[in-house]
C-alpha cells in the first residue's frame, strides 16, 4: 500500500490523532515518531534552491511542519501554523488588522486575550467592542468598519455558548472574518471551520499537548490567502514553535481522543456530584440540560468537554477548596492529564474590569476545574475533604 492509499483510509478523528498528517520518511528511513529537527538552518544546493523546502527554522522546520499538517487535518483547515504560545497565535491574528478596523469580541474571553486587546490592539488603533456574545448583541455591534467577530465557545471561564454558524452568517454578510478560540473543546469535540469560521485559534498548551508540560499555540485557516498572510507575519515576527516543543505536541495529540473521552466522563461524574453538594450554588457546564447553551452546543459540538466552573456558597469555602485539595492541584492552566482548580478572579481574569467581572459572575466564589485522568471518586473525595474544612 502506498502512502497515498493510506491517507485515503484516514477518515475518523481518532485515526487522525494517531497518524496525523501521514507517514514521514526520508532516504529509506521511516520513523514511527516524527524526528526532532533540532537545527537553526538548512544547507542549500545552489543559490535559490535548498532541495528540501526548508531554509531557516524561524520560517519553517520539518517537525513544526508535520505538527501544522496534523492540526490542520484535525480542524479540517486549509493550513495551520504553530506558535510559541496561544497568545503569540492570537496576537499574530490581530496583526491582520490595521488602524481604524473594528473587531467585535465576546465578553467571556480568556483574560490574556482581554489584556492583549487593552494593551496592544487598541494601541495599534484597532477599535474593539466587547459584547455579551449572543447573536442579537453581536448583530447590533456591527459597524461599517467591522473586520472580524472574535468568540470563544465555550467561553472562559463562564462556559457561555455562542452559535458559530449564526456568527459566520453575520461575519460573511459584512465581509468580515469569524475567529473562534477552540481551546476548551479542542478539535476532538468541535470543528468551527466546518460551521463557517474563517480562523480558529488554540492554546496548544492545553488539550492538544495535553500533559501540562509545554506551551504552544495554533492558527488554523479556512483559506490559503489568509494563511499566506499569517505565514509572512510569523516569518517576520519570529514567534513560531521550536522543534522540540513541536514534537511534544505531536506526541500529545496521539492520545487526544482517549484523553478527552475519559476526561469528559470524569467531568460528568463531578458535575453529578456537584448537583448534590449543598455548598455548590451554581454549576456552569454545557453538558447540563439546564445550561442556557445546551441545545446550541449539542448542535455544533460532539461533546461538552472537561471544563467546569462552579460558584460555591462563600469566599471562605472557595479558599478552603483551593488551599485544601491534595489530589487536585491549585494552578493556572487546563487540558492536561492532572486535574487543576483555578481561581479566575485572581489567576486568569484580573485584567477584566471589575464591573464586567461582576456582571459575568467572575466573583470571589467562582472556581474553575479542568478535569484530568484520575479516578473520579478520588477527585470527589478530595473536593469533599477540602470543602468541609470551613
Ligand atoms: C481559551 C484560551 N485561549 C488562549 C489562551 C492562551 O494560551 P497560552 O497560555 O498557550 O498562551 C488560554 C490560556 O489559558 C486560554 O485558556
Amino acid at each position: 500500500m502506498t502512502d497515498a492509499d493510506c491517507c485515503c483510509l484516514i477518515n475518523d478523528i481518532e485515526t487522525k490523532c494517531v497518524h496525523g498528517a501521514g507517514a514521514f520518511g526520508t532516504e529509506g528511513i521511516r520513523p514511527i515518531s516524527m524526528p526532532i529537527y533540532q537545527t537553526a538552518s538548512f544547507s542549500h544546493i545552489e543559490p535559490g534552491h535548498n532541495g528540501s523546502g526548508f531554509d531557516y527554522t524561524r520560517e519553517s522546520n520539518p517537525t513544526r511542519a508535520m505538527l501544522e499538517k496534523t492540526v490542520a487535518a484535525l480542524e479540517g483547515a486549509k493550513d495551520c501554523l504553530a506558535f510559541a504560545s496561544g497568545m503569540a497565535a492570537i496576537n499574530t491574528v490581530f496583526e491582520l488588522f490595521k488602524p481604524g478596523d473594528h473587531v467585535i469580541c465576546g465578553d467571556d474571553l480568556y483574560g490574556g486575550t482581554v489584556r492583549l486587546i487593552k494593551l496592544i490592539a487598541k494601541k495599534n488603533g484597532v477599535e474593539v467592542t466587547c459584547v455579551k456574545s449572543d447573536i442579537s448583541n453581536i448583530k447590533s455591534a456591527v459597524k461599517k468598519n467591522t473586520r472580524a467577530i472574535y468568540i470563544e465557545t465555550p467561553g472562559n471561564p463562564m462556559m457561555n455558548i455562542t452559535d458559530i454558524a449564526e456568527c459566520a452568517r453575520i461575519a460573511h454578510g459584512i465581509d468580515a472574518f469569524l475567529i473562534v478560540d477552540n481551546t476548551f473543546l479542542s478539535p476532538y469535540f468541535q470543528n468551527p471551520i466546518a460551521l463557517g469560521a474563517d480562523i480558529v485559534v488554540h492554546s496548544g498548551s492545553k488539550f492538544l499537548a495535553g500533559h501540562n508540560d509545554t506551551i504552544a499555540g495554533f492558527v488554523c485557516l479556512a483559506d490559503k490567502e489568509t494563511a499566506d498572510r499569517i505565514r509572512l507575519l510569523t516569518k517576520t515576527i519570529g514567534n513560531g514553535l521550536a522543534p522540540f516543543d513541536s514534537w511534544l505536541v505531536l506526541r500529545g495529540i496521539k492520545t487526544l481522543s482517549v484523553r478527552l473521552e475519559r476526561e469528559q466522563e470524569n467531568a460528568k461524574a463531578l458535575v453529578k456530584w456537584f448537583e448534590s453538594a449543598d455548598f455548590v450554588k451554581k454549576i456552569y457546564y454545557p453538558g447540563l440540560e439546564t445550561h442556557p447553551g445546551y441545545a446550541v452546543n449539542l448542535k455544533q459540538a460532539r461533546g461538552s468537554g472537561a471544563m467546569i466552573s462552579i460558584e460555591v456558597d462563600s469566599k471562605e469555602r472557595a479558599l478552603s477548596i483551593l488551599k485544601g485539595v491534595k489530589v487536585i492541584t491549585f494552578a493556572e492552566s487546563l487540558g492536561g492529564t492532572e486535574t487543576l482548580v483555578t481561581y479566575p478572579l485572581v489567576q486568569t481574569h484580573p485584567d477584566v474590569p471589575e464591573e464586567v467581572r461582576e456582571k459575568l459572575g467572575i466573583n470571589d466564589r467562582l472556581l474553575r476545574f479542568s478535569v484530568g485522568l484520575e479516578s473520579s471518586l478520588d477527585l470527589i473525595n478530595d473536593i469533599k475533604q477540602a470543602a468541609n474544612t470551613v
